[in-house]
C-alpha cells in the first residue's frame, strides 16, 4: 500500500558513484536507505563500513537503515551510530549475547533492529521485542543481492505480526531478499510495513528507480 516504507538496499547499485546512486534513488522516492555491511565472516561476502557510511551521509537525508552482517557486532555499534546510521540491526545469530548487543544500539540513541535469518524461529525474539523498533525478516540467506524470495518466510512474517499485536508494540517488520513486485504483494499481506530490495529497485538504470521503488508499492 501506499504506506508501505520501501528501503532500497544499495548493494545492488553502481559502487563506483555511490553518491550518486543515494542521491538518485532518494529523489525516485525511497523512503530510507538500506546500507548491508558484510564480513565475510558471518556472510561469505565484503561490503563496506563506517567510512563509507559516513561519506554518503551529506547525500540524502533519508534515515540511514544499517544492516549489519559482521560478527563480533558490539565493539562496532558505535563506529556505524556515529557514522550516521540511524537505525542499526544486527543479527542475533551471530552472537551469544544478543540482549546486550540491543541495549549497546540503544544506548546509541538509534533505532535497534533484529534480522532474522531463513532457518532462525521468530520466537528467537520473544524476550527482546519490547526493545525492538524493528524486526528484519530475511526472505533469502544473507550474503548476496538477486536471489530468490524463500516462501516460507511469509509464515514467519505472519507469526511476528500477529505477536506484535497482540502485545501492543509499535515495533516494524521489515522484510530482506527477493522483494519484487509480487513478493511485496504477499510480504504486505503477511503483515509486512517496510520492504527492501537491491536488484528489483536498481534494474533499468537510474531513469528506472523511480518506476521500480512505485511498483513495489503495489
Ligand atoms: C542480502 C542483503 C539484501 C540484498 C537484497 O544479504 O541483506 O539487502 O541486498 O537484494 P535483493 O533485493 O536483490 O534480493
Ligand atoms: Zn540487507
Amino acid at each position: 500500500g501506499a504506506s508501505t516504507i520501501i528501503s532500497p538496499s544499495i548493494l545492488s547499485a553502481d559502487f563506483a558513484k555511490l553518491g550518486e546512486e543515494v542521491r538518485a534513488i532518494d529523489e525516485a522516492g525511497a523512503d530510507w536507505i538500506h546500507v548491508d555491511v558484510m564480513d565475510g565472516h558471518f556472510v561469505p561476502n565484503l561490503t563496506i563500513g563506517p567510512g563509507v557510511i559516513k561519506s554518503l551521509r551529506p547525500h540524502s537525508e533519508k534515515p540511514f537503515d544499517v544492516h549489519l552482517m559482521i560478527t563480533p557486532v558490539d565493539p562496532y555499534i558505535d563506529a556505524f551510530a556515529e557514522a550516521g546510521a540511524d537505525m542499526i540491526t544486527a543479527h542475533p545469530e551471530a552472537g551469544p549475547h544478543f540482549h546486550r548487543t540491543v541495549q549497546k544500539i540503544r544506548s546509541t540513541g538509534r533505532k535497534a533492529g533484529a534480522a532474522l535469518n531463513p532457518s532462525t524461529p521468530g520466537e528467537t525474539l520473544d524476550y527482546v521485542l519490547d526493545e525492538l523498533d524493528l524486526v528484519l525478516v530475511m526472505s533469502v540467506n544473507p550474503g548476496f543481492g538477486g536471489q530468490s524470495f524463500i516462501d516460507s518466510q511469509l509464515r514467519k512474517i505472519e507469526g511476528l505480526r500477529q505477536t506484535i499485536d497482540r502485545r501492543g508494540l509499535p515495533t516494524l517488520i521489515e522484510v530482506d531478499g527477493g522483494v519484487n513486485p509480487d513478493t511485496a504483494k504477499a510480504c504486505i499481506s503477511a503483515g509486512a510495513h517496510a520492504l527492501v530490495a537491491g536488484s528489483a529497485v536498481f534494474r533499468g538504470g537510474p531513469d528506472a528507480y523511480r518506476d521500480n521503488i512505485a511498483a513495489l508499492r503495489g
